[in-house]
């Protein structure tokens, strides 16, 4: 099988290179993301790899399948950047890789809780210019505090567990709540309400967008902290931008981001950033922003690379498909 690889960078080519021998399957490593301009690459493969930033749009799909390209495999959880409709239209089959590591999301999004909450970036830019004032510096215990979950699938848990150690009362929401878990249950609403830490996990979808926005900020706790490792448009940005000039929120560490397309995952130090809401957001000394690399560990990378070709090659093969996204 020949694989258009979208998006690519040389981390992904560690780690899919070496592998490609054993799943009998040829990858053309492209630097482009998939759009309706550079589509055009695939000419000639028969699936085509994307990631987060990758979009499937209806003419993406459109022109994908006229090149006979039937199967899109996704190296991600995520599948917001495909037109399901239009990929079951034209009989694309789209797969994706469901769960890689989930505790290295999770602990990626307390690191950045406690980074925001204890100003360690802060921290660390004083000291190595030795100033070693610790004036403003002051941050909060999180034991005996109160967090909030929001999606409580695989990182969900995880995330509960990692707050659950260190001593904190966890609430949590999901619309398919999983009474098995060492966390309270409770309506969004009163979660917004009584958390002092939330911490998003739940997929984008059309009930999840702008989860966070003017009114639940309102209902926040004064000095409350924010992690979003999950979709950026799970949060409302001019909201959140609002909340933050007010001084209601205490700090929001942001992995993702709504507009993160085309700056995310590129070096773009030396462009003028024509994004006015993110620009204003990173002058903010209480906001953390990452670059959508929740998932990068080592573990993560190998076990993304390791599942996306079993899916070509059960696909090839003729198998079961059981990371079928309909
Ligand atoms: P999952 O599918 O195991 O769990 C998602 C949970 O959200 C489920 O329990 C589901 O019932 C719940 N949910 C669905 N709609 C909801 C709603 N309206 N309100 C509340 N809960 C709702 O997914 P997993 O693996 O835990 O991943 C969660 C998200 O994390 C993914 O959708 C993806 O967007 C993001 N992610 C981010 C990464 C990063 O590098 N920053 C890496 C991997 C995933």
């Amino acid at each position: 099988m020949d694989i258009a690889f979208f998006g690519t960078k040389p981390y992904d080519k560690l780690w899919f290179e070496p592998l490609s021998k054993e799943y009998s399957c040829h990858i053309h490593f492209i630097e482009a993301k998939m759009n309706s301009d550079t589509v055009v690459l695939a000419e000639g493969s028969n699936a085509v790899c994307i990631f987060v930033n990758d979009y499937v749009t209806a003419e993406v799909a459109q022109r994908l399948s006229s090149m006979g390209i039937k199967l899109i495999l996704l190296r991600c959880a995520g599948f917001n950047n495909v037109d399901l409709s239009a990929t079951k239209e034209l009989g694309i089959t789209v797969l994706r890789v469901p769960s890689y590591s989930p505790a290295a999301v999770a602990e990626f999004s307390m690191a950045a809780i406690l980074a925001v909450n204890r100003q360690l970036h802060r921290a660390y830019n004083r000291s190595r210019d030795f100033n070693m004032s610790i004036n403003g510096l002051m941050g909060r215990d999180m034991n005996c505090k109160t967090a909030g979950v929001i999606g409580t699938g695989k990182i969900g848990q995880c995330m509960i567990d990692i707050f659950n150690g260190f001593h904190m009362k966890v609430l949590a929401y999901d619309v398919y709540p999983n009474e098995n878990l060492d966390a309270v249950y409770v309506p969004l609403d009163e979660l917004f309400e009584k958390s002092d830490f939330i911490s998003l996990h739940c997929p984008l979808t059309k009930d999840t967008y702008h989860i966070i926005n003017g009114n639940s900020i309102a209902r926040m706790r004064p000095g409350v902290i924010i992690s979003n490792t999950s979709r950026g448009s799970l949060i409302d940005s001019n909201a959140l931008l609002d909340g933050l000039k007010e001084g209601k929120i205490g700090g929001v560490a942001l992995d993702v981001y709504e507009e993160e397309e085309g700056i995310f995952y590129e070096d773009v130090s030396g462009k003028i950033i024509q994004d006015d809401v993110l620009s204003r957001l990173s002058t903010f000394p209480n906001v953390l922003i990452t670059s959508h690399m929740g998932f990068f560990t080592r573990e993560a990378m190998q076990a993304i690379a390791i599942e996306t070709l079993e899916n070509a090659f059960a696909y090839e093969n003729g198998m079961k498909l059981i990371n079928i996204v309909q």
